[in-house]
């Protein structure tokens, strides 16, 4: 049976977007894709659109205007937003979780009572709206405590805190300065997990799901986890410390409760569930819900991905999904960010980038834009996190090695990036 080609509109314009694009593009199916608002890089891939993700109102007028078989909604905030719901009301096909499926991940304090009657281990915690009582509850704790806003803050909304005073300087921003308006209505204050962080990613349709090979990020802006956090510097799959008996085990105690939880609840979960979870001495324990795709974990899944993700992307909006096979190549990924002097904190546009062609040239070599643009002078930085630069090999020394390589040819002004991802996996390879 020949299948309809499909015009594709993808809501994103990170690195992520690109790389579900640059995956896409390579499928049988593909006909047309249009990214809203896309970057530098998901220009060569097809149209980019001048309208914002989270317009909901003009992305619904555009879908209908240009016939879009199929959209994907990546980023959290359309989603939080119900852009799901919206296109269904207008009778559009599109694929991601609904607003209230995706409670899990904008809303901190109902991911956590979610996992509470649900079993799902997680770290012990309370929620505020009152900063007396907040306070009072951190003064009679131990440190580290880990204080979260609870709705979407653009992964700015948790600190760890090693001390009292910085927890409750952490908790006064949320609740009395409202550094993230009413994203920090709630707090969450959560006991530290102390363990080894990975990521993981499940993709749904609502009954059935599928687990992807465990990948992890870096968080902190410098080496050895140092600095505050950012959108991820870098990241690597699979993990050669995750064995398969580990991935079963966080399956059954994660997966399996939280889809069917969501489920039994009247919220069935269609899409990518992507919990954060730290191997703790006590086992696998969640320490938040995503309701989407990792920036930059999808990086290395779509890198490793050797089924066409419009097939399984298919089967999560029209169900049968446990007939479906997912086929991974046998190699690793990585990718890592090069990001702009001063990110996560402030920090210059418009630095024009040199290198990228020679870069790409290198073997096993794709570099996917988080945050570029083309101006007259050529490609220039447009946000934080300005390329990612992936790279394949047979083993996961192999693969860094190649990033490592092209990077070298990149620069811009300010260039920062990380010089150590991978090293963790590395170092916990022979400790399976
Ligand atoms: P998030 O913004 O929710 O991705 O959290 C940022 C980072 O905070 C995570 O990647 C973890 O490294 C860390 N984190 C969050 N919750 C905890 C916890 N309960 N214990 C230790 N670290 C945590
Ligand atoms: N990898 C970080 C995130 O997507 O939230």
């Amino acid at each position: 049976m020949v299948e309809k080609k499909q015009k594709i509109l993808i809501i994103g314009g990170g690195g992520r977007e690109h790389a579900i694009g640059w995956k896409i593009a390579q499928e049988e199916r593909a006909r047309e894709i249009f990214f809203a608002p896309g970057n530098g890089g998901t220009a060569e891939l097809g149209k980019n659109i001048n309208i914002s993700a989270t317009d909901i109102s003009k992305l619904i007028e555009f879908a209908k205007r240009e016939k879009i078989d199929i959209t994907l909604a990546l980023p959290d905030d359309p989603l939080a937003q119900g852009v799901v719901d919206e296109f269904q009301k207008a009778g559009l096909r599109i694929w991601g979780p609904t607003r209230a499926a995706a409670e899990l991940e904008w809303s901190k304090a109902y991911a956590k009572d979610f996992m509470k009657r649900h079993n799902i281990p997680t770290a012990r915690h309370e929620v505020f709206n009152n900063f007396e009582k907040a306070k009072i509850y951190i003064e009679k704790g131990p440190v580290p405590v880990v204080v979260k806003a609870s709705g979407l803050a653009l992964g700015k909304g948790v600190t760890v805190a090693q001390t009292k005073e910085k927890a409750i300087e952490a908790l006064h921003k949320i609740l009395v300065g409202k550094v993230f308006g009413a994203s920090g209505n709630e707090v969450v204050i959560e006991e530290f997990l102390e363990g080894t962080e990975i990521s993981i990613h499940a993709l749904s349709d609502g009954k059935s799901w599928k687990i992807f090979p465990a990948s992890q990020d870096h968080k902190r802006v410098y080496d050895d986890d140092a600095g505050p956090n950012t959108g991820g510097m870098g990241v690597v799959a699979p993990l050669p410390f995750v064995n398969s008996t580990l991935l079963s085990r966080i399956e059954k105690k994660i997966v399996k409760p939280a889809i069917e939880g969501m489920a039994e609840e009247g919220r069935p979960f269609v899409g990518i569930l992507y919990p954060g979870i730290m191997l703790t001495d006590e086992g696998p324990k969640v320490f938040e819900f995503n309701a989407r795709f990792g920036d930059p974990e999808t990086q290395v899944y779509m890198r490793l991905l050797d089924s066409d993700l419009l097939d399984l992307i298919e089967a999560s909006i029209d169900g049968g999904l446990e007939n479906q096979e997912i086929k991974w190549k046998k190699q690793f990924a990585c990718n890592i960010a090069l990001a702009s002097g001063g990110y996560p904190g402030k920090y210059e546009k418009g630095k024009v980038i040199s290198g990228i062609e020679d870069a790409a040239k290198e073997p096993d070599i794709v570099i996917f834009h988080a945050g570029t643009k083309v101006v007259r002078q050529g490609l220039t930085t447009n946000s934080g996190r300005v390329l990612g630069v992936s790279a394949t090999g047979n083993t996961l020394k192999e693969a860094l090695g190649n990033a490592y390589k092209a990077i070298g040819k990149i620069s811009f002004e300010g260039m920062q990036y990380r010089k150590d991802i991978g090293q963790k996996a590395l170092a916990l390879e022979g400790k399976k």
